[in-house]
């Protein structure tokens, strides 16, 4: 649904590598590509929702909110991705750049599909329900696929950990994901996020620069 741009989002489970592989990528695409408008972005992203979910995520209550807390929630990864497609996303696109998104409405559907198991039916289903009328989907989605063990591992070294850290909430967010690549087979590409962060750029850089190419 992009309009002259393009919209590349960037999804995987918390330790597989996602973010590095961004920088990786806008720094090369911007070197093969330096008349191309390029923009690096994420969710949650820096504004008024997305602070606050931040500053949530820092605080490690685990997933054992209160079902209207865990509703919550969700509303404002849903704000946040609103905020976004209107400050930034939809706007960047009718210019004509590349966007990409370090997380978007999948990580949503695949992350707050597992927070709400229990309060709405089907929540994966149930969330992809709602954004349909108003998102703005991807051109073109990666997704980093990694064993939820070595995911974990990974993050065990970084100092900082956030709520959603868990080994069997990562192993049910995963299969979610696997769940939305397989519904839009033609929208994700996944990639072996197992390997070394220089192979997971090299990959991620060969499927992106395919759809820019076909693009043109
Ligand atoms: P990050 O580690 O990629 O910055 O993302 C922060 C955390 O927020 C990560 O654990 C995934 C989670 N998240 C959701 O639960 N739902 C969402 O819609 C998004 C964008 C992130």
């Amino acid at each position: 649904m992009s309009v002259k741009g393009l919209l590349i989002t960037l999804e995987g489970i918390d330790g597989s590598g996602k973010s590095t592989a961004a920088k990786h990528i806008s720094s090369q695409l911007q070197r093969i590509m330096p008349e191309r408008r390029l923009i690096l972005t994420a969710e949650p992203t820096g504004g008024e929702a997305g602070k606050i979910l931040r500053k949530r995520l820092s605080t490690p209550d685990g997933t054992g909110s209160s079902p209207s807390k865990r509703m919550e929630e969700l509303f404002l990864f849903m704000a946040d991705h609103a905020d976004h497609l209107a400050r930034l996303v939809g706007p960047s696109l009718e210019e004509g750049a590349i966007v990409i998104s370090d997380r978007y409405a999948d990580s949503t559907a695949a992350y707050q599909g597992v927070t709400l198991q229990g309060i709405v039916p089907d929540p994966v289903q149930w969330i992809r329900r709602v954004y349909a009328p108003w998102n703005m989907t991807p051109d073109l989605t990666l997704f980093f696929a990694l064993d939820p063990a070595i995911a974990l591992k990974r993050m065990l070294s970084r100092r900082e950990k956030e709520k959603f850290e868990q080994l069997e909430f990562l192993r049910s967010v995963n299969e979610n994901f696997r769940q939305l690549a397989s519904l839009e087979p033609g929208r994700f590409v996944l990639i072996d996020a197992s390997r070394d962060a220089q192979d997971v750029a090299a990959q991620a850089m060969k499927r992106i620069l395919k759809r820019v190419q076909s693009s043109w």
